[in-house]
C-alpha cells in the first residue's frame, strides 16, 4: 500500500492520524473485537501504543505534532493492520484488561474475557456481592484454559495468599503465559501446567476455579471474520454447539473443588442450551456492561446436589 504511506506523509498531528486510520479502517471494513469494539477505539489504541503513550485516553495528545519517525511508524502500522487483517494487539504485542498489560502474540487469543471485567466489579471481595465470603481464606485457585495467563495473573492480585495453578493444553500458549507471569513477578505463586483440562491437575483440589474455555460452535468459527483467523483455532472451537469443553468442566469440576468452593466459567452464547441440558443445576448468571448471561457461577455444593 505505498499510496497510503505517501498519503500519510501529509498528516501532521495525532488527530490527523486518528482521522485517517478511522477512514481507512472503515473503507476496508475491518472487524473489531479483540480488546476494542469499534474502529475508532482500535485506531486510538494502535496509535497510542505505537507512540508509547498511555492507552486510556487519546484526547490529551490529539493536537501534538508528530516527529518524522513517529509518522512513518504510524503510517506503516496502520497500513499493516489493514493489509494483514491482524488485530492491533498482535501488531503491538500487547493487550490490556482493565489497564493491566499483557504480552500477546499469535500463540494465544487476545485477552478480552468478561471474567476479567467481573473480577474488577466486586464479585470477589465486594461489600454486597462477593461470591466468596472471605477472600483472605482463598488459598488455592485454578485457572483452566489459561492462554496468556491473564486471568491467573488478575486472580493473583485479588487473592494475595493464594497459590495458583494455570493450565492449558497448548504448550505454545504456556510459553506466552510464562512471559506474563514473569513480567508480573508471580513466578513464585503461579504454576503453569500443561494438559487436557483437569488431566493437568490430577488429584488436586481448589477453593476457586476460573475458566474461559473455548466455546464457539464449529460452523460459527468457519464464518469468523479474517481477524479471528490469526488466533489459535483451539482457543475458540468446542464441537458442533460450542459446549463440548464446558460440559466436561461441569462434569469434572466438583471433584477438584474444596467444600465451599465454586466455578466461574464463561460460555459465550450457550446459556439457553446449558440451562435446558442441566435443569438440576442452579447457575448464577453474571452480567457485565458488555455481556448478558455469558458467565456463570456455581458452587461445589450445587454441582454435587
Ligand atoms: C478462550 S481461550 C482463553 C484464554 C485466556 N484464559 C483468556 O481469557 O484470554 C481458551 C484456551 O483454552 C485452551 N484449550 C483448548 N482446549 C483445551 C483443553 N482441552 N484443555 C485445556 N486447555 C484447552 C486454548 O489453548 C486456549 O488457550
Amino acid at each position: 500500500m505505498p499510496d497510503a504511506i505517501a498519503a500519510a506523509s501529509q498528516l501532521r498531528t495525532t488527530r490527523d492520524f486518528l482521522r485517517w486510520a478511522l477512514s481507512e479502517f472503515r473503507k476496508a471494513r475491518l472487524s473489531h473485537g479483540h480488546g476494542t469494539t469499534s474502529a475508532i477505539d482500535e485506531a486510538a489504541f494502535l496509535i497510542l501504543e505505537t507512540l508509547n503513550l498511555p492507552v486510556d485516553d487519546i484526547n490529551p495528545w490529539l493536537d501534538a505534532t508528530l516527529l518524522d519517525g513517529e509518522r512513518k511508524s504510524l503510517a506503516e502500522i496502520i497500513t499493516r493492520r489493514i493489509e494483514s487483517r491482524m488485530p492491533a494487539a498482535y501488531l503491538v504485542k500487547r493487550a490490556y484488561i482493565h489497564g493491566v498489560p499483557f504480552y500477546v502474540d499469535e500463540r494465544v487469543i487476545v485477552p478480552r474475557s468478561y471474567i476479567g471485567e467481573l473480577m474488577f466489579s466486586g464479585i470477589f471481595g465486594g461489600e454486597d456481592t462477593s461470591l466468596i465470603e472471605d477472600i483472605a481464606q482463598v488459598a488455592s485457585v485454578l485457572d483452566l484454559c489459561t492462554g496468556s495467563g491473564c486471568l491467573a495473573i488478575l486472580a493473583a492480585g485479588i487473592f494475595p495468599d493464594a497459590e495458583i495453578d494455570a493450565a492449558d493444553l497448548s504448550e505454545a500458549a504456556l510459553e506466552v503465559a510464562r512471559i506474563n507471569v514473569t513480567d508480573h513477578n508471580y513466578s513464585n505463586r503461579i504454576n503453569l501446567l500443561q494438559g487436557d483440562l483437569f488431566d493437568a491437575v490430577e488429584g488436586r483440589t481448589y477453593d476457586l476455579i476460573i475458566a474461559n474455555p473455548p466455546y464457539v460452535a464449529g460452523p460459527e468459527v468457519a464464518a469468523f471474520p479474517a481477524e479471528y483467523g490469526h488466533e489459535p483455532i483451539m482457543a475458540h472451537i468446542a464441537g458442533d454447539d460450542g459446549l463440548d469443553i464446558v460440559r466436561r468442566i461441569l462434569d469434572e469440576a466438583a471433584a477438584h473443588l474444596n467444600p465451599g468452593g465454586g466455578v466461574l466459567c464463561e460460555v459465550g452464547t450457550g446459556r439457553d442450551l446449558l440451562v435446558a441440558e442441566f435443569p438440576h443445576l442452579d447457575f448464577l448468571w453474571l452480567d457485565t456492561e458488555e455481556s448478558l448471561g455469558e458467565v456463570f457461577w456455581i458452587t461445589r455444593e450445587q454441582l454435587t446436589g
